[in-house]
């Protein structure tokens, strides 16, 4: 198959990158041309553990191109996939921005050639597909296409493996020639036994935000449960086991932290919502999550101040890790953004560290905070640690050398990496989220 992608983001290259590694010819296509030269030389413009090896190895094999110029690549397509941003309107009313996508479907409309099949891939309000099938007729009357619905599942940081080895494959299709197309592109999936949900094409688009809304419904919920346990001396870890074993619960995505972030779950719940009360509905269960996961931000402050003796003026506090999650430099929407700045406002001195996320961070969080090389150089003479992401390096620090540097004892883990009781042992004043 030839594939064509539109955008060379997070969902476009990742997409593009392992439709070739199935064998398909791909093309990705973005405006910005400093970031086509830089895939051409091999190099990626983020940070996803394994993508730059296979973009390489794809390159060579010559299945793999990327370019500006849409017109040839649109031309020779049998699938043009559009993976351009949504992101929330700048109205700030939660609505998704469509402006990209729309732009892409005029300048697609022109260069159609034969059957071709235009799929969204980026997370779109239900009836998008429709109205991009209306721009490009009113360009392009002549044109023979059918559009779909084929959204993304991937989480940052383990991507090619969610995409390599998905759950299911979704796709929102209204014909059979769609459907042979999307099938076909999709066959090393379904021979892997990946089963594939046909569904019409709002169903699809709809499905996108269902999951991510239920999801972060989850986390809310177990957050809240963790606040619950820590007022009663109860351990979240210990009673997330006990309901996640249950095979209707599932134990994934009950780890309470500092409450979610990314670009997808805040983001798609404030869209789906908006999408909602369009049609008179309230989503209140996904409405509670948000206002939750917004309230658990400002209780972490909380937290870590109660374990500052109530105030952190003048207190150094180490911040081990600032990206939303682990194996990713992304800081959209990371809680750190809330949570640092609340603390600097109120006098605390911040040192930061993460793997991946300086440069990043330091476009997100306010002057001020001073960045260090390690984990360790960021405690030294630290009054507290506060773990924020579960980086691996995080995970086995030396305790004893880590409670040396510091000048306080205190130790937050968001994550709840660490055993509280082993933690006291070494002498550190420990809490992690709905335990301690
Ligand atoms: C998510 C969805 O998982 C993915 O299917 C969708 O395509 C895009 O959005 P992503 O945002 O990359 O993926 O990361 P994910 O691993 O889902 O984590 C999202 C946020 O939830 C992170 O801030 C993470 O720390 C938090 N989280 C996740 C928890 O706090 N607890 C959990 O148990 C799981």
């Amino acid at each position: 198959m030839k594939i064509t992608i539109i955008g060379t983001g997070y969902v476009g290259l990742v997409t593009g990158t392992c439709f070739a590694e199935f064998g398909h010819h791909v093309t990705c296509v973005d405006k910005d041309e400093d970031k086509i030269k830089t895939l051409l030389e091999g190099q990626i413009p983020i940070y996803e553990p394994g993508l730059d090896t296979l973009v390489q190895k794809n390159t060579r094999e010559k299945r793999l191109t990327f370019t500006t110029d849409i017109a040839d690549a649109v031309a020779v397509a049998d699938a043009v996939f559009m993976a351009v941003g949504t992101p929330s309107s700048r109205r700030g009313d939660g609505y998704a921005d469509l402006t990209y996508i729309f732009e892409a479907a005029r300048e697609i409309a022109p260069h159609l050639k034969g059957y071709t099949v235009i799929v969204d891939k980026s997370t779109v309000p239900v009836g998008t597909a429709r109205q991009v099938a209306r721009v490009i007729r009113e360009v392009n009357p002549e044109a023979d296409f059918d559009v779909a619905s084929n959204p993304e599942f991937l989480r940052e940081g383990a991507a090619i493996a969610d995409f390599m080895r998905p759950d299911r494959v979704v796709i929102g299709i209204e014909t059979h020639k769609a459907e042979d197309i999307l099938r076909e592109i999709y066959k090393p999936l379904y021979l892997q036994e990946t089963p594939i949900v046909k569904t019409d094409i709002e169903t699809a688009e709809l499905t996108k935000y269902a999951a991510n809304a239920f999801l972060a419904v989850k986390i809310s919920f177990i957050n809240e449960i963790a606040l619950l346990c820590d007022s009663l001396g109860a351990d979240v870890v210990s009673l997330a086991k006990g309901i996640g074993m249950d095979g209707r619960i599932g134990k994934k995505f009950l780890h309470p932290g500092p409450g979610y972030g990314g670009s997808c779950f805040p983001k798609d719940t404030l869209a789906m919502m908006r999408i909602a009360q369009e049609h008179g509905q309230n989503l209140r269960i996904v409405e509670a999550a948000v206002e939750v996961n917004a309230a658990q931000k400002a209780k972490m402050v909380k937290k870590i101040r109660d374990m500052l003796d109530g105030s952190e003026a003048g207190k150094t506090i180490a911040f081990l890790g600032l990206t939303f999650k682990p194996e990713t430099d992304d800081m959209r929407d990371a809680p750190a953004i809330t949570i640092i700045p609340a603390l600097l406002e109120k006098g605390a001195r911040i040192k930061a560290h993460d793997p991946q996320g300086m440069a990043e961070a330091r476009k997100y969080l306010p002057q001020g905070i001073e960045y260090t090389q390690d984990a360790y150089e960021t405690c030294k003479n630290a009054d507290a640690v506060v773990l924020m992401t579960e980086w691996n390096q995080y995970r086995a620090l030396d305790l004893d050398r880590l409670i040396q540097e510091m000048q306080g004892r205190v130790f937050v883990d968001l994550r709840n990496v660490y055993e509280p009781q082993k933690m006291k042992d070494k002498g550190f004043i420990y809490a992690g989220v709905g335990r301690s």
